[in-house]
């Protein structure tokens, strides 16, 4: 039957958004799992396919490809549609990408365990898993940008640009750092020796930053905030002037994660350059976010769903202060091989990553379902569950990575180091139990959550929504 094109094709972003939270609730349980190793090491209950080294990888593909994933797909399907006043551009190849990454998704589940890895962080999967991603990936960048071609309002408002973007750089990071000799159908070697191999990773490995869990979760924060507060944004032109200053800086500050390595000093300086720079653009986005509230700051007080997006955006703010502060080489020189770096990355995967794409599902799923949210008194739970886990986990994490920093580098008069390593392991078991809480309370407002948008959905049903006529 040919797609009534008189509608909005919701139904695949129902899809992405309910698996948003199915696979957000796996993830973080993967994460508290790991967490719990790391206090309890018996945890592994000697089953190789649960052992430390074989869940984290699971853990960090689960929340940032399926959850994080799951959430762009679905937000960026809304927004395009929503914003172009245009259906999807075809519905079988929108409902192939949603086949096609959960395809991704539960491979991954299945490899990860067994220990088939091409040992790149981030880019673990082997390469047949390599090519389906890629193929979803240009499906997605069809569907997305022929939706933009098919546009019926002229401008193209600027979440759909930071989605564009996100879109066209993954697609360039995802091939280069994933090419690779295949040496059997699960076993393949990076196509780069040596530093060049260390340089492309991270160069990956931050643009994955830059590009899947802040470009895209901008383009979150551009539509719903402005949505879910009625207001509009703060600057339009500031948004733009944030869209090309974060795009043009981001690609270039990778060496910060090769610091006092092979890497040629230059470009370990290049890197920390740039890092300082993306400080201004970072700022001008948070800023623009949460100056979008102003005339309406009482609004918080009372809407849930407007205190997790407002709060992210304090996050993302905290996260890229804190992140040049990181890249200065004097100071990587302590918090580098720490838990300091957990601590920044929880920062920002909790703390933004992870509540702006919970507010956006708060806001979503009840209008695909025609129905209000509920329970709001739920969702304000778990606002401070949520906030209060990813407290504890930040905190402890900070404490314990300079602790460590400051054991490693401990010298005594006589030149000899003050610590042994297992000291400063020891030093580390009451700050992972701080961590483990922290983990489970974040985890139990997941829980909430799901049963909160579970009993919305049950009340409701699957709506259509009309495409506004051309006035
Ligand atoms: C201006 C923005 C940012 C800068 C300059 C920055 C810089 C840094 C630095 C210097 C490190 C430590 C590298 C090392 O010692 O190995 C790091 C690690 C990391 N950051 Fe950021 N950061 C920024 C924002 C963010 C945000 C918003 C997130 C989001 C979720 C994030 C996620 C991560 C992750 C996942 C790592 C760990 C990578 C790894 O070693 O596996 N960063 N960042
Ligand atoms: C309940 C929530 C979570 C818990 C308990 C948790 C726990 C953990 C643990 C224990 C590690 C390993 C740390 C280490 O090796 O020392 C880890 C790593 C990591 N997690 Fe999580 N996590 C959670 C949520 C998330 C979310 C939502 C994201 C992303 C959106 C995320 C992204 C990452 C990343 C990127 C790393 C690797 C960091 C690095 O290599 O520097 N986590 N997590």
């Amino acid at each position: 039957m040919a797609a009534d094109q008189s509608n909005y094709n919701y139904k695949v972003v129902r899809q992405f958004a309910i698996m948003t939270v199915v696979w957000g609730i796996v993830g973080m349980l993967v994460g508290v799992v790991i967490a719990a190793q790391l206090v309890w090491p018996a945890l592994n209950l000697d089953i190789p396919w649960l052992t430390y080294g074989r869940l984290r990888p699971l853990h960090t593909n689960a929340v940032i490809f399926a959850f994080g994933g799951c959430a762009l797909f679905a937000t960026s399907y809304y927004v395009v549609q929503r914003t172009c006043h245009v259906r999807l551009v075809s519905d079988g190849l929108a409902a192939f990408t949603f086949w096609g990454w959960q395809a991704v998704i539960v491979l991954a589940a299945i490899t990860l365990p067994l220990g088939i890895t091409t040992t790149k962080e981030y880019a673990e999967l082997e390469w047949p898993i390599d090519i389906l991603i890629t193929v979803v990936w240009v499906v997605y960048a069809i569907v997305f940008f022929g939706t933009i071609m098919r546009r019926k309002i002229q401008h193209i408002y600027v979440a759909n640009w930071f989605f564009a973007a996100f879109i066209l750089a993954v697609a360039m990071l995802h091939v280069v750092n994933s090419a690779a000799l295949p040496a059997s159908f699960l076993k393949s070697y990076s196509a780069y020796a040596g530093v060049q191999d260390a340089m492309i990773q991270w160069w990956y490995g931050h643009n994955a930053v830059g590009f899947f869990l802040t470009a895209g979760f901008l383009g979150i924060m551009y539509y719903f905030v402005p949505k879910q507060a009625n207001r509009p944004i703060y600057s339009y032109r500031l948004s733009v002037v944030h869209f090309w200053a974060l795009t043009f800086t981001y690609i270039w500050a990778g060496p910060h994660h090769l610091h006092y390595t092979a890497l040629p000093d230059w470009a370990q300086s290049l890197g920390m350059v740039f890092s300082l720079i993306l400080l201004a653009p970072s700022w001008g986005g948070m800023i623009n976010g949460i100056m979008t509230l102003s005339g309406a700051w009482e609004k918080l007080r009372t809407d849930p769903i407007l205190k997790f997006l407002i709060v992210s955006i304090s996050f993302y703010g905290m996260a890229t202060f804190e992140g040049p502060m990181m890249s200065i080489k004097t100071v990587n020189s302590l918090s580098h091989y720490t838990d300091w770096t957990i601590g920044h990355v929880h920062a920002g995967a909790l703390g933004w990553v992870a509540l702006i794409s919970i507010g956006a599902m708060y806001y979503l799923i009840p209008r695909l379902y025609g129905q209000t949210l509920y329970s709001l008194k739920l969702a304000e739970t778990h606002f401070w569950v949520a906030c209060l886990g990813i407290l504890l986990y930040a905190t402890s994490m900070w404490v314990s990575g300079i602790t460590q920093g400051l054991m490693w580098r401990a010298v005594n008069q006589d030149g000899t180091l003050t610590y042994s390593f297992v000291e400063s392991v020891q030093a580390m078991a009451p700050f992972y139990v701080i961590r483990f809480i922290g983990g489970a309370l974040f985890l139990l407002g997941m829980l909430l959550m799901a049963y909160n948008l579970w009993k919305t959905v049950q009340a409701g049903s699957a709506v259509e929504a009309p495409i506004p006529k051309p006035v």
